[in-house]
């Protein structure tokens, strides 16, 4: 199963959109990977890549909040949930490094990565897109 950006996931800044796009398609990438029990060194590559990927995304919201002066408590809700994917995306890469593939780590990375991402670009970049 994967999970795709879809136009109602717009939040309107297109450096934010184009990032967005760019991480559902590297989650998906390192879901179907664990799925097949591609080689290790390949996912591993994957995660790196992802969470390389990310913290640059993040960084750039993060940015933009401090530069245009976010209100206050949207953004400490914000960096909350930045991090808690920083957290994930870690966790699921130890775990993942620890273990290898497994049925397990697969649910982990769908309701962790792709409820996260679905649900946090919904409402909470798109309120900071709103306000960009
Ligand atoms: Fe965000």
């Amino acid at each position: 199963m994967t999970f795709q950006w879809t136009e109602n996931l717009t939040v309107g800044v297109e450096l934010m959109d184009d990032q967005h796009k760019e991480l559902f398609s590297r989650v998906n990438a390192f879901a179907e990977s664990v799925a097949q029990n591609k080689e290790s060194i390949f996912v591993e590559e994957l995660i790196k890549s992802l969470e390389a990927y990310l913290d640059t995304h993040l960084t750039l919201e993060e940015t933009y909040m401090k530069q245009y002066d976010y209100d206050e408590d949207d953004t400490e809700e914000h960096l909350k949930q930045h991090k808690t994917l920083r957290t994930n995306i870690e966790r699921l890469k130890s775990e993942y490094l620890k273990k290898g593939s497994s049925k397990d780590l697969n649910q982990k990375i769908q309701t962790h990565l792709c409820n996260w991402l679905i649900t946090h670009v919904s409402k909470i970049d798109k309120k900071l897109g709103d306000y960009l």
